[in-house]
């Protein structure tokens, strides 16, 4: 049954047909009859019509043709067609099903058969319209995800069983394919060439989403540095996977020259180091060659106080190699991971700093829960400590602070483990803090800050998959008020 309150346009052209019964036992339907080929194609055009009746077997009409020419004229498009036959000719009863008719009744019938027919028909209609909307929509979905792919600026490509299905225009501009119709239909590795093994896996694993950075040659010949994407969708009886890919090699490029500059940098501020750790012994020793030769010059012979003199000049002229040593450390490029304390790395780091950090009355406050292992590039945890403890180092010298702390707490919670370094030198502005990582944002003059310190930082310890992250803190440290950032850097222990 049809059951809502919408009432269907139904046309009829028949001889013998008893409207009144039918309309007063039905309301949900409105008959309009016709008698006529213009008739027929004036009520179409005019009204929304779901059904058209015709009786076959009215004479003068070609109904297969009728039904032919309203077809192409797209008046039937919203509505099925049923025809009325005694079936005494089969055969022009089979023609006007093909030309377009939906269903035909055999004549003679009574009302309830005449009722239930249409009542069939408009369901199917309903049914085909839905299917239809239905079929739109999707085809809609479908259009506005292509649109989508095509607008994304990165490289979009989809898999199944490791064959491209789709892609956008700049999946194919990415790797120098000359149009999209390249790429489809091949295997990943035909587009993503010269991947290494590791990533090779990485891309064709089903399992795991995976995110990575990787090289890969063009069509071309020419390598590019690309940030992958990888996503597994399952879709219906498959399992699509989505690649997006973007290229990366200038922002590489510009990384490697951020590091160097950042290098060269706290290289700067090493040398700086330096002057204040020799200033003192230098003068020691200045002080003892001064006093031999004062004694030379006098004749006076103090066997006991020249051999103090000539051991102060020894034990200083040791520590300036000491020192010197520490510096050549720093510039060495070790790139290998290896294990260590972090405890032992960061008692060299503060003794690199040491004359500088008593220059400026900086107390360091330690806090060590135990012996910490951890197996990283030592190097690069020097750097990153080094550009933290500097910065602050320099915001005291901003300000006139009379109690100068740093508290370094060293702590593991399971496989990680936990720097942090809090200053009292005031904390960073809530107008800046969300900017101090970004390369070459600096607050200091020109001649004391490139901006590049703690960028380069943060770029460090992502690649040995650590974390940096920064609040203010105000607290209380031997019952007095204090108020400074708290850098807090996290490191996987292997
Ligand atoms: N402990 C701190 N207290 C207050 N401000 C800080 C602190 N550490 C960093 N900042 C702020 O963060 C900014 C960025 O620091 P970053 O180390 O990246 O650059 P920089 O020290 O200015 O220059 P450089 O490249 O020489 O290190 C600093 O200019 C400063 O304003
Ligand atoms: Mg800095």
């Amino acid at each position: 049954m049809i059951n809502n309150d919408t009432v269907y346009n139904i046309l009829i052209l028949a001889d013998s047909f008893d409207r009144n019964e039918i309309i007063q036992r039905n309301e949900n339907y409105k008959f309009i009859v016709v008698k006529n080929y213009t008739e027929i194609t004036e009520a179409l055009e005019k009204n929304d019509i779901s059904l058209a009746i015709l009786d076959m077997e009215l004479e003068g009409f070609n109904f297969t043709g009728i039904i032919e020419e309203l077809t192409e004229k797209r008046l039937l498009n919203n509505c099925l067609v049923l025809v009325l036959s005694t079936i005494e000719n089969p055969k022009l009863l089979k023609n006007i099903l093909k030309s377009g008719a939906a269903d035909f009744l055999k004549k003679p019938f009574i009302n309830d058969e005449f009722i239930l027919k249409i009542e069939l028909l408009i369901k199917k209609l309903l049914d085909k319209k839905l299917i239809e909307e239905q079929k739109k929509e999707i085809e809609n979905t479908l259009k506005k995800f292509k649109a989508l792919l095509d607008s994304s600026i990165n490289a979009m490509y989809i898999f199944k069983d490791n064959i491209c299905i789709e892609c956008n225009k700049e999946a194919s501009l990415l790797l120098g394919f000359n149009s999209k119709e390249e790429i489809i239909d091949k295997h990943i590795f035909n587009i993503f060439h010269n991947v290494s093994t590791k990533h090779k896996n990485l891309l064709v694993d089903n399992e795991v989403d995976h995110n990575f950075q990787t090289k890969v040659t063009g069509q071309q010949g020419n390598v590019y540095e690309v940030q992958i994407k990888e996503r597994n969708i399952p879709f219906d009886t498959d399992n699509l996977k989505i690649i997006s890919a973007m290229d990366i090699t200038d922002i590489k490029r510009n990384e490697k020259i951020l590091a160097q500059k950042s290098k060269l940098a706290s290289m700067g501020e090493m040398i700086g180091n330096i002057a204040h750790q020799w200033r003192q012994p230098l003068t020691a020793i200045s002080i003892a060659a001064s006093g031999i030769k004062l004694m030379q010059e006098c004749d006076i012979e103090d066997k006991i106080e020249t051999i103090d003199s000539l051991d102060n000049i020894v034990k200083n002229t040791k520590f300036l190699s000491a020192t010197i040593e520490d510096f050549q450390n720093f510039l060495r490029n070790d790139r290998e991971s290896s294990t260590f304390f972090i405890q032992d790395v960061l008692r060299s780091t503060l003794m690199i700093l040491d004359a500088n950090l008593k220059f400026e009355n900086i107390k360091i406050v330690q806090n060590y829960e135990e012996d910490i292992e951890i197996t990283t590039i030592q190097n690069d945890l020097v750097q990153i400590l080094l550009n933290i403890i500097n910065n602050a180092v320099d915001a005291f010298k901003d300000k006139t602070i009379k109690d100068k702390f740093l508290f370094i707490d060293v702590y593991q919670k399971k496989d990680i483990v936990y720097i942090s370094l809090l200053d009292s030198a005031g904390g960073i502005s809530e107008a800046v803090i969300d900017k101090i990582f970004e390369p070459y944002f600096t607050t200091k003059h020109q001649a004391q800050g490139t901006g590049l310190g703690l960028y380069m930082t943060h770029q460090i310890l992502s690649k040995l998959d650590g974390k940096i992250e920064v609040n203010n803190e105000s607290y209380t440290y031997e019952k007095k008020e204090n108020r400074g950032a708290k850098f807090t850097i996290t490191l996987p222990v292997f």
